[in-house]
């Protein structure tokens, strides 16, 4: 006979998305809630902590209430509270946080303390809980972008990451210099996929023949040279340039972008002689660099396993935070009411 399966109510509000998930047996989907924020972020291009903070406090309750409603589940049938608390805002991750100890103890369950990162990875193995070792993982977000050496859910180790922007931060940064909508990655996405990408030679940091670190601010500066001239005395020139145009720089900025994250992806499956590769984060809803990724898996010799998280929990949910959850549970893993928000991780 089965044993009862696991259901993990996950919480995370580490930046923008308020959001609660309840996953059984770390892979069964029983609810995903997401509230976003885009529109309260949109006038200021980017996300404000306080406002992002004020508007988690207002959501929480009815995003958890929605996620159990949607599950079809009660208190009495939820085994253990996750919450992401850190990397993040603080003063976001603070009211997940307080959420998750405030229900872990009023429904004495126990608390399990989530690495937003980590749960960007394990998206991308909701389709496969045993990996094909050794095996490596690039997440690419608004605020990380870094490869790890992944032999487990739980058991990850740092390869490299970036040294300034992150790979996100890059596609908004630049779309706010096109002055394309925000949030800026789907409608570089959206821009690109009009223009040509080899119209602009924007440079392409490899920092080094061994590296396995990234470096994004300089095509970003690129950018903004290239529409200001290269003195940057002169006016952006996005005002007068035609969508053609537009579209031209966002192809040849993601083509760039996009080469930097293969090649380096590529350079540490090398080093460690990876079988399988994985993909997770904000940009991992990038279809050109999903379709990159397959390429140069295809291409190796012997091919490689690719395992991309699904376009819906590539961004930030609450589904990954509930799916590692299981991981911890099971090894007893817990955190206690003292648990803090981190904003590093
Ligand atoms: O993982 P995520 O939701 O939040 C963080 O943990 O940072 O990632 C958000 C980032 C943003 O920078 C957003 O512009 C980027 O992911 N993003 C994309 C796409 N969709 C979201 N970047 C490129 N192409 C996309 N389609
Ligand atoms: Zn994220």
């Amino acid at each position: 006979m089965q044993g009862k399966s696991i259901n993990i109510l996950g919480i995370e509000t580490s930046c923008d998305e308020t959001a609660a998930a309840v996953v059984a047996d770390g892979r069964v989907v029983k609810s995903s809630v997401v509230a976003s924020q885009t529109e309260l972020h949109e006038k200021y291009g980017g996300v404000v902590p306080e406002i992002a903070s004020r508007a988690h406090i207002e959501n929480i309750y009815p995003v958890i209430s929605e996620a159990l409603v949607q599950a079809g589940v009660g208190q009495e049938d939820i085994d253990a509270i996750a919450v992401a608390n850190q990397p993040g805002l603080t003063i976001a991750l603070v009211v997940g946080v307080t959420a998750a100890k405030t229900l872990s103890f009023a429904w004495e369950k126990p608390l399990v303390a989530i690495n937003h990162l980590h749960a960007h990875l394990q998206s991308a193995m909701l389709a496969e809980e045993k990996l094909e070792l050794p095996a490596v993982a690039l997440i690419v977000s608004g605020g990380h972008t870094c490869l790890y050496d992944c032999e487990s859910s739980l058991e990850l180790e740092l390869l490299g990451s970036t040294i300034d922007d992150a790979a996100g931060e890059a596609f908004d940064k630049v779309a706010t210099i096109l002055k394309l909508p925000y949030p800026g990655g789907p409608s570089i996405e959206k821009a690109a996929a009009k223009g040509n990408p080899e119209a602009v030679k924007f440079p392409r940091s490899m920092l080094g023949r061994e590296s396995l670190d990234f470096s994004f601010s300089g095509i970003k500066t690129a950018v903004l040279y290239y529409c200001r001239g290269q003195d940057m005395k002169g006016e952006n020139r996005v005002d007068s340039m035609s969508e053609q145009e537009i579209a031209d720089i966002a192809a040849s900025f993601q083509a760039a972008v996009i080469e930097v994250l293969v090649k380096k992806t590529q350079r540490a499956a090398k080093k460690i002689g990876a079988k399988t590769v994985l993909l997770g984060g904000g940009v991992a809803a990038n279809s050109q660099l999903r379709s990159a990724l397959q390429q140069m898996c295809d291409a190796a010799e012997p091919a490689k396993k690719l395992l991309i998280a699904p376009k819906q929990y590539c961004t930030d949910n609450a589904v990954m935070v509930a799916s590692l959850a299981y991981y911890k549970y099971k090894v007893g893993l817990f955190a206690d009411l003292t648990l803090e928000p981190k904003a590093s991780g």
